[in-house]
């Protein structure tokens, strides 16, 4: 019998499928702890070590390495030639630091924020409240980080969202039409990666990052870097007390879920008071159809809950009557990615 089958050759049920599932936190945490002691890094940058040589590099005790280092092997993020372990391929390209293709910057907060807050899940379920401690809503907190004391925290946090933006940015700057287009906006674009790659792929269009006033040292830099500083700006503000910029298409991306029902209706008010008669308002999310098995998605969705007062995902449902009673008209829904939709609404 395989082990993890749900039944016996004789048909007789096994209690395997519950042992994956209660199991599947320690790989979680296994991983969360590989990248809070930057063994991917220190693999990439050193090569191939033994279990006492990483032991040493790491600062482990001896109890647990050899078997924490197998079951990085067991989970595909580890390989072992002989005595040497080696970091896999998807580890290696997502997971050394000095990359930047480096999404850590989502495990670290996992590990931080999320993990802590799924262990309170029962209270949750209880209270309906979030179990995360609420980020001081101040101009030194951006990611639930002091940005003046961890700017490279704060830095590896915009990079693994970068990891998604770049890809949804490619499929943005294809699928719409932006020939009669002249200005764009991303509300809440972070250090204006997604901005970035819709500019550069359409050289006409001038783009602008709307984000609050602490994202603007890490714009900077970014934008600097990618050489796109004359037609990518930094505005900054508050979406939902500033005005928003002047442009033609305005974009809320991984916006709307983090705040509740009465909060999204006000972003998409006041996208639709910004636009010209014209103007059209994209939203990409990982958006639930419904289905009970969209296992990722409510888990995400489920994360944003437990970690905020009031953000959760939502359905492509929800985003059209919202986008009808903010005064939208022509809402054409699409998927995005492997797991996001992205809706475009008229004006
Ligand atoms: C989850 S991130 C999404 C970043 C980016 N759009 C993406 O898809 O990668 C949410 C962004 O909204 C910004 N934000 C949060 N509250 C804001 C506010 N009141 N006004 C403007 N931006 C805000 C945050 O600073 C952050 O950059």
């Amino acid at each position: 019998m395989p082990e993890s089958s749900a039944t016996t050759e004789h048909g007789a049920l096994t209690p395997e499928p519950i042992h994956r599932v209660l199991l599947a936190y320690c790989g979680s945490k296994a991983l969360m702890s590989a990248v809070e002691l930057d063994l991917f890094s220190v693999l990439a940058q050193d090569g191939p070590a033994t279990e006492p040589e990483l032991r040493r590099k790491l600062g482990l005790h001896p109890r647990l390495a050899r078997h924490f280092l197998d079951a990085l092997v067991a989970l595909d993020l580890l390989r072992a030639d002989g005595e040497r372990y080696a970091n896999s391929p998807v580890a290696d390209h997502f997971l050394d630091r000095a990359k930047p293709t480096c999404i850590g910057g989502f495990a670290e907060m996992t590990s931080d924020t999320f993990y802590p807050a799924w262990g309170r899940l029962t209270k949750a379920l209880r209270t309906g409240q979030a179990q995360a401690p609420q980020p001081p809503d101040d101009e030194d907190h951006l990611f639930r980080v002091n940005a003046k004391e961890q700017p490279d925290r704060v830095r590896r946090f915009m990079a693994s969202m970068d990891s998604h933006s770049t890809r949804i940015g490619d499929e943005l700057a294809a699928r719409l039409d932006w020939s009669a287009r002249t200005r764009f906006a991303d509300l809440g674009g972070a250090r204006g990666n997604l901005t970035a790659v819709i500019a550069k792929a359409h050289p006409h269009l001038r783009g602008v990052c709307f984000d609050r006033p602490q994202s603007r040292p890490f714009f900077d830099e970014h934008i600097g870097r990618l050489g796109l500083s004359d037609r990518v700006t930094f505005q900054a503000g508050d979406f939902f007390a500033d005005p928003l910029p002047a442009a033609d298409v305005l974009i809320y991306g991984h916006v709307l879920h983090d705040w509740g029902p009465d909060s999204r209706r006000m972003l998409l008010d006041r996208a639709y008071q910004a636009l010209p008669e014209g103007g059209a308002l994209v939203i990409y999310d990982r958006m639930l159809d419904g289905s009970p098995k969209d296992l990722s998605k409510l888990m995400y969705s489920m994360t944003f809950m437990l970690a905020s007062a009031g953000g959760s995902e939502y359905s492509v449902d929800e985003c059209r009557d919202w986008l009808r009673q903010a005064g939208f008209a022509r809402i054409d829904a699409q998927p995005l990615l492997h797991d996001h939709t992205v809706v475009v609404a008229h004006k």
